[in-house]
């Protein structure tokens, strides 16, 4: 069967200039994204997931540079259009976002009502106040917030963090979006407020047929939203593939590490491995893969030669020397 391609990126570098040096964030990424897939970034802090994802809304701070690469969201060019065209045609409407810290998206000053209305009108044109008032009833209504009637005149001061999240899901839902980036939207959250919110997100992406990408730093959380899983590590693919592949049958050793790292039952919470030692200075040119230093099967070639992609099954890809010498 031949999927329709929704998203598509290709080999993504991305640089940021510091005072301190240029930090080279995202070093050759591809994604492809089929419509109604969901597929998960994984990586520890720093690997370059929320840049990826900001790029993919053309959202980066000014002192990122996209050095080379394209992104494709169906036929349209992100890269390549105005400010003004990706405003109008894309961001919001097309492509939305919500963010791991919902508290600092919204302006303080403006209730919740205010704020749904705004973008109710921008992105659909619906102008009509009470027409609109309506839709953002409703939109409250499919994020599951009880009383939406008082939330609508609520500062987002007054709501509980899983409340506001629920809000940010809302509008970055209002326009009819068919490709949800969430990064890290249950991190600030508790425990059981997390359980909720992924819910609702599996629920919505079902009901309304998103694609998402996924984007977070536990492996066990990626398991369970997305059908995908991409593992990133100092900006580069580390191993992709379907869930059910990656969880059964990791190649890379850094996958395997992070799945030793997700409690499960069974498994007593003193035997979780964590992984030693920390992501290499991006700043510094790396000669072979990034994981060396960390590697507990690190052998010469691994620190002189950046390994390939191999394909190891289908859909399943490793960027590892040991696959070849196996
Ligand atoms: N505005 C910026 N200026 C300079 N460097 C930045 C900026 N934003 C990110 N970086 C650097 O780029 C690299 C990738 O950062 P990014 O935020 O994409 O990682 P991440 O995987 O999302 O991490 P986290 O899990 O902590 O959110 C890191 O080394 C980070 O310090
Ligand atoms: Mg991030």
């Amino acid at each position: 069967m031949v999927r329709d391609i929704i998203l598509s990126i290709n080999d993504l570098h991305i640089d940021y200039y510091t005072p301190d040096g240029v930090i080279r964030a995202v070093r050759g990424v591809s994604i492809e994204l089929c419509k109604g897939e969901s597929l998960c970034i994984v990586g520890e802090s720093g690997s370059g997931k929320s840049t990826i994802g900001l790029a993919t809304i053309r959202a980066l701070p000014q002192n990122a540079v996209i050095t080379r690469g394209a992104i494709l969201y169906n036929d349209i060019d992100i890269l390549k259009l105005s400010e003004e065209e990706m405003s109008k045609r894309v961001r919001g409407k097309e492509i939305s976002i919500v963010f791991q810290d919902p508290a600092a998206m919204f302006n303080p000053l403006f209730t919740v009502g205010e704020i749904l209305l705004d973008v109710i009108a921008t992105h659909l044109g619906i102008r009509d106040r009470r027409k609109a008032y309506e839709y953002g009833i409703n939109m409250l209504k499919l994020v599951e917030l009880p009383d939406p009637e008082r939330v609508v005149n609520s500062y987002p001061h007054e709501l509980s963090g899983g409340m506001l999240q629920r809000v940010a899901i809302a509008v970055a839902l209002s326009a009819n979006p068919k490709l949800l980036i969430a990064d890290e939207p249950t991190t600030m959250l508790d425990v059981t407020i997390q359980a909720q919110i992924l819910d609702l997100l599996k629920r919505l992406r079902n009901e309304l047929s998103l694609s998402m990408i996924f984007i977070t730093h536990n492996l066990g959380v990626a398991a369970e939203v997305c059908n995908r899983i991409m593992v990133l590590y100092a900006g580069t693919l580390f191993e992709e593939g379907y869930t059910e592949d990656i969880l059964t049958n990791p190649i890379h050793p850094y996958t395997r590490r992070l799945l030793e790292c997700i409690p499960r039952a069974g498994r007593r919470v003193s035997r979780l491995k964590f992984i030693p030692g920390t992501l290499p200075d991006l700043r510094t040119p790396i000669p072979g893969c990034p994981f060396a230093p960390r590697c507990e099967y690190t052998t010469d070639i691994c620190r002189k030669t950046p390994p390939p992609i191999y394909e190891v099954g289908y859909k399943h890809k490793v960027s590892c020397h040991l696959y070849q010498k196996r």
